[in-house]
């Protein structure tokens, strides 16, 4: 007989072979790595504590009485990435194709709850064929036991999802209720239905990819945040966020040490923003002259480009950068910018980041498909997630802030901290010209020379309403900075909000329009 020492030997070795050399071959040979592969690369070298190595499943229909995996297809655990605590669970598609079983689920629950109540993030590296379906209920049990654990968490401690190959069916709505998506491409894939479901349904032809492949989630629809061409890069940008965002949200983003000086100013940013209003540049370029190092760590790149939403550092402090985008529909807001701002607002506000904000914005995109997409309540979201979030709110004003979208974009009014303006800065109902067409409709009928007379009234217009000066006279804006000191006074606001202290009123929740 063997000993008992010799029996943890073989149940070690057993659960982490998994589903065996064969399997683990073809996983490799689909381009994709191991579960324990994937946390090796995630986590610091040496830390990876794992838990429940030797639960096997409870089912014993369907023969599965004599197939008892040790892990039962998801391995988890604890472990640390840049010396800070995470939890992390992988699904192991070499076990029963990853499939969720109903002990494979309480293996879930069992490090969400840890995460929760030691406070550090949960990281779920999910490949999966969805449910086991010789389990039947008890898996979709497990399925709502997770959902229920991530919406509690919510808010709590950041959750972050990375999809390396099959999610789909009730599968989604777990790495759907997390702060933040990643995909790798040509091997994963997110669908609430399949291609077969999909044609059967609406005779509609696509392929996996062209349903719910990393490409069409990043820019189509908006359900994944970060796209990548390989495992170890999505590994490697999943270290990288977590440096940016605190443990949970009683603490702060870690502190990063730079040489970048506080106090640099810039001269190219005088020239950056064009004295022509209708002229595009690239706001990126311009947070590239802002930030610490020029580095601006860029989330949900490819949707709704009209925004930009992303970390970065000031002064060695994470913030949250929210930023109309004028080289991308000039800038407009519509539904998707609107959306994609609006969920950043809110992580950065659950996770005690300031988030900064630039507008250059001519207002909400007007058109049938955005009115009958409802733009209305959409919008009213990212005015909702500003005026409600109580981190320090410091906001920039580059060149135009038109009509109701100068309201929405963390104005004085919403509860911005502080305002910022620069000289090209243009705050007004709306652009001059569509002004002077409606103020002096009649008398630009009646002229004799209409088109001089609506140049010397769009000139007139432009001189009284279209500059920061009224809005600063009004304390609208608190300074009118010259572009080159951008660096030092985002700063300087900053470090003065260091210790804000803000709460909203008590109440079980607000009701952000859905
Ligand atoms: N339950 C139980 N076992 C499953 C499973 C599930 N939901 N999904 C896959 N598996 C098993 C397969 O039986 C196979 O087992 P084997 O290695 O012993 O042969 C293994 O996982 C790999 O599956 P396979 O179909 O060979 O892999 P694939 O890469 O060709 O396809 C999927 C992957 C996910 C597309 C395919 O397995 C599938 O459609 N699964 C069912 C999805 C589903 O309807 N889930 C339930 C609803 S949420």
């Amino acid at each position: 007989t063997k000993s008992n020492a010799e029996r943890l030997q073989e149940l070690n070795d057993a659960a982490e072979l998994g589903g065996g050399q064969a399997r683990i071959d073809r996983q490799h040979e689909a381009g994709k790595l191991t579960a324990r592969e994937r946390i090796d690369l995630l986590l610091d070298a040496g830390t990876f504590v794992e838990l429940d190595k030797f639960v096997t499943n409870r089912c014993n229909d369907f023969g599965m009485a004599d197939q008892k995996i040790p892990g039962d297809g998801v391995v988890t655990g604890y472990g640390k990435v840049d010396g800070r605590l995470v939890y992390v669970f992988a699904q192991d598609f070499t076990v029963f194709g990853g499939s969720l079983s109903g002990a494979y689920a309480e293996k879930i629950c069992k490090v969400m709850d840890l995460a929760t109540k030691c406070g550090a993030p949960v990281i779920g590296l999910n490949d999966s064929g969805g449910a086991r379906i010789q389990e039947g209920v008890a898996s979709l049990a497990g399925y709502a036991d997770i959902f229920y654990r991530n919406v509690r968490a919510s808010g709590v401690v950041p959750q972050i999802s990375a999809i390396m190959g099959p999610c789909a069916g009730g599968a989604v709505y777990s790495p759907a209720i997390t702060d933040f998506i990643f995909m790798v491409q040509d091997t994963s894939y997110m669908f609430i239905t399949g291609p077969e479901v999909v044609k059967t349904v609406t005779s509609q032809e696509v392929t996996k990819q062209e349903l719910g492949g990393a490409h069409v989630h990043s820019e189509t629809s908006g359900v994944s945040h970060f796209e990548t061409q390989t495992e170890e890069e999505c590994i490697a940008k999943i270290r990288e966020l977590l440096s940016f965002v605190p443990s949970n949200n009683a603490e702060d983003a870690p502190f990063v040490p730079t040489d970048d000086a506080f106090d640099r100013r810039d001269a190219a940013l005088d020239a950056l923003v064009p004295e022509n209003p209708s002229k595009p540049y690239d706001i990126k370029e311009l947070i590239g002259h802002v930030v610490d190092d020029g580095y601006f760590f860029e989330v949900q790149e490819a949707f709704a480009r009209n925004m930009v939403v992303g970390f970065a550092r000031l002064g060695g402090r994470s913030v949250g950068i929210v930023a109309n985008q004028p080289a991308h529909l000039a800038g407009c807001l519509d539904i998707n910018a609107s959306l994609k701002g609006a969920r950043f607002v809110r992580f950065c506000d659950a996770f005690n980041i300031p988030i900064v904000t630039l507008v250059d914005v001519p207002g909400f995109l007007p058109g049938v498909d955005q009115e009958y997409g409802g733009i209305i309540k959409h919008g009213a979201k990212l005015l909702f997630a500003y005026a409600e979030a109580t981190v320090p709110k410091v906001t920039l004003i580059t060149r135009k802030a038109y009509g109701g979208a100068y309201d929405v974009m963390s104005s004085k009014h919403i509860g911005a901290d502080i305002n910022f303006a620069y000289p090209t800065g243009e705050i007004a109902v709306m652009g001059p010209d569509g002004a002077v067409n409606i103020i002096f409709r009649k008398e630009l009928a009646e002229a004799d020379d209409p088109v001089a007379r609506k140049d010397e009234l769009v000139a007139e217009y432009r001189e009284t309403f279209a500059n920061p000066f009224k809005a600063a006279e009004l304390g609208y804006i608190d300074e009118i900075i010259f572009p080159r000191d951008t660096r030092p006074r985002l700063i300087q606001a900053l470090e003065m909000l260091e210790n804000k202290r803000a709460e909203n009123l008590p109440r079980k929740h607000g009701n952000i329009p859905l």
